[in-house]
């Protein structure tokens, strides 16, 4: 039984690095040199990572890639990826130039609305909430002042608010539904403060609104924060060409191709099951970038995710036609990111990240994200319908099962050369490494 720990967070690095390893570690000398091994060098380079969170021990590494060749809207791009899975940043760098000789990809931004609601409880008469809600709303502009003038500078701020009644799903509950644009940045922040405020502001109002009862002016606020579902907040990336330029070289037939792949689309849109790993793979493409560039990715997955459930069931998020012999894929995704403040101006590799991309403003992320979502989702559905998604997989996995094994750098090329033009697996390969080191 382990003990619990007093004041853990006070504890300066080494000493909390010296109770987890004395706790829980038989070789507590392994496990510190493990933690260690992973500090930067860079003094203040390291003192920056520790204070992105509370308790930090040491960095955790995921492989930074890139994925070249990304025409987007006629502009060339070189796409950065953080991911851990092999085969991730190879499948979009051949979707990419793939699409890249056939007129690249196609995205818009089709809206950017964010949304943040107050939750409250209200015991009387919804007419009377109402006449009182319509006559505060100004309020709830004038409150925020401060907090808004300076998005307002930049073309942001609040949108609209709403009265909305869930009386029917809880008693006496409502909402405060606000609408809200942030430019440049996710929002977050932004969001939830003038939430706060919104919030205090129906407080105190209510507190000295004649027209209601003692009750009516006893509002009970549950909550007050934004939504990480942005149905509202969509940015669309497309793909087409004739059926005939699908066919890379003469081993597929162009038209059977197309067929497969949208019947493989089309089940995706019916049967939840496959759906989700459809979709998985879209947020392979996806999550990699939002991650690289400092974004939050539990946001942007939940709220993805919410969005392929809109209609109840949930779905795929790309779809394809195949109209007048044009072959046309599409992906609508909805992504709360932001260019300019959180992590952007802090973590140098997101700042690289940034200038990789040319600087781009919020919109033109939400389009290079949704395009190496769309690439990536290409890249699975072709791999599944022709080859079958093992073999590409296993070509990059092949690396990672050698390095479990600690092969050499020459038991690496026999084994890459033996392995090239055959089937692999882990067993296959572990058999033919002991082989060649008998
Ligand atoms: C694996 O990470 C992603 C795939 O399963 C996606 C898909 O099945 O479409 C290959």
């Amino acid at each position: 039984m382990q003990q619990n720990v007093k004041g853990f967070s006070k504890l300066s690095k080494e000493e909390k690095i010296n109770w987890i390893t004395s706790t829980y570690f038989s070789n507590q000398k392994e496990a510190k040199d493990i933690l260690i091994n992973y500090w930067n060098s860079d003094e203040n380079l390291q003192k920056l990572h520790d204070e992105f969170i509370e308790n930090t021990l040491t960095n955790f590494y995921l492989p930074y890639g890139v994925s070249p060749n990304f025409v987007i809207n006629g502009k060339n791009y070189t796409i950065p990826m953080a991911i851990e899975e092999s085969s991730v940043v190879a499948a979009a760098s051949k979707a990419a130039k793939f699409w890249g000789e056939r007129g690249g990809f196609k995205t818009t931004i089709i809206n950017t609305e964010k949304i943040g609601q107050v939750h409250f409880l209200f015991q009387g008469n919804f007419e009377k909430l109402t006449t009182f809600f319509n006559k505060i709303k100004p309020s709830f502009f004038d409150d925020t002042q401060e907090i808004t003038k300076n998005m307002q500078k930049r073309g942001g701020g609040i949108l609209d608010i709403e009265l909305k009644n869930k009386t029917n799903e809880i008693e006496n509950y409502y909402q405060l539904h606000a609408t809200f644009n942030t430019k440049d940045s996710m929002g977050a922040n932004f969001i939830n403060t003038c939430l706060e405020q919104f919030a205090k502001t129906l407080e105190n109002q209510a507190r000295n609104f004649e027209g209601f009862s003692e009750e009516e002016r006893e509002i009970q606020i549950i909550m007050s924060i934004l939504s990480n579902y942005v149905p509202n907040c969509v940015v669309r990336a497309e793909v087409s060409c004739p059926i005939e330029q699908l066919s890379e070289d003469k081993t597929i037939d162009a038209n059977e191709f197309a067929q497969k792949f949208a019947t493989a689309v089309r089940i995706a849109e019916i049967e939840p099951y496959r759906a989700v790993t459809h979709n998985k793979g879209i947020m392979n493409g996806i999550d990699a970038v939002v991650l690289a560039t400092g974004n939050d990715f539990r946001a942007v997955e939940a709220g993805v995710h919410a969005y392929a459930s809109k209609s109840g069931q949930y779905s795929s998020l790309s779809h394809v036609k195949i109209e007048n012999g044009i072959f046309t894929f599409w992906l609508d995704v909805p992504l709360a990111l932001g260019t300019v403040g959180g992590l952007t101006s802090l973590h140098p590799l997101v700042k690289f990240s940034m200038e990789l991309l040319g600087k781009p403003s919020a919109e033109e992320l939400m389009q290079i994200v949704a395009a190496a979502g769309l690439a990536q989702n290409f890249a699975a559905l072709r791999s599944l319908t022709t080859t079958g998604i093992q073999q590409g997989h296993m070509k990059m996995h092949l690396m990672n099962i050698l390095n479990q094994h600690q092969a050499t750098k020459e038991e690496k090329q026999q084994v890459l050369a033996f392995f090239k033009d055959t089937i692999i697996s882990h067993s296959l390969v572990v058999d033919y490494l002991e082989q060649i080191r008998k």
